[in-house]
């Protein structure tokens, strides 16, 4: 027997999806799209810039769903921002601004991933990445997710990650010049840019979401 809409909505859990992370529908499709391409290629998978854990959580879920048992790493100060630089729009990039605690991107992760949670590998690293960075040994990376919004934060995630990506392996880029990236987080495009530069990568570009990333080679 049907019921009315009211009543079986009132009885969805699938609200909380939306409650625990501000993150699109498209963006979640975009994240499967990326461990998809890295199915074959050996690593573990980093996200710099966890927050309340929305990105790492689909992340997770996304791992889960492909069958592939990786480690996944968040790295954070869970302290929001630090300083931001010259190159970044001072009125967006705050110190302290995006400030949650560890406690709620695994509260995240438990509530997207439920039980599938226990089997989860993930390891929440907290500081600030030019202090983390440095002395964290990590393994192979077949996907680095950044998320990090500003210039330094950028710069440093890449000088100290980009050297463990495996070719073949995938680095993503959260903020660059899709929306309003462009006038909210000119560091990030800044940071990018010059990275490109260096490496001489090439940016695609995803058409859900325009979000740029590129592939080791
Ligand atoms: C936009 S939020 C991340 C959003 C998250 N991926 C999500 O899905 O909700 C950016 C995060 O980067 C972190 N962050 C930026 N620069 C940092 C730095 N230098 N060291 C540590 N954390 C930093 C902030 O604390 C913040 O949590």
């Amino acid at each position: 027997m049907l019921r009315d809409a009211s009543s079986a909505n009132a009885a969805l859990p699938a609200t909380k999806f939306t409650r625990f992370t501000r993150k699109t529908a498209l963006r979640a499709l975009y994240c499967r799209r990326l461990i998809g391409r890295i199915a074959a290629i050996p690593g573990d998978v980093v996200e710099c810039g966890v927050f309340q854990g929305g990105s790492l959580a689909i992340l997770g879920l996304c791992l889960r769903d492909a069958g592939q048992s990786r480690r996944l790493w968040g790295f954070d100060s869970f302290r929001g921002f630090p300083e931001p630089a010259p190159q970044d729009n001072r009125s967006k990039a705050v110190r302290g601004r995006c400030a949650a605690p560890e406690s709620a991107a695994r509260d995240t992760i438990g509530q997207i991933l439920g039980q599938d949670a226990r089997d989860l590998d993930v390891q929440l690293v907290a500081g600030f990445f030019e202090d983390t960075l440095p002395a964290n040994p990590l393994p192979p990376i077949a996907l680095l997710h950044l998320d990090v919004d500003l210039y330094e934060s950028y710069r440093c995630c890449l000088d100290h990650l980009y050297p463990k990506v495996v070719p073949g392996g995938v680095i993503a880029f959260d903020e660059y010049d899709a929306g309003r990236d462009r006038i909210k987080w000119p560091g990030a495009k800044r940071a990018i840019d010059a990275f490109i530069a260096e490496t001489r990568l090439k940016l695609e570009r995803d058409p859900l979401t325009q979000k740029v990333f590129c592939v080791r080679v």
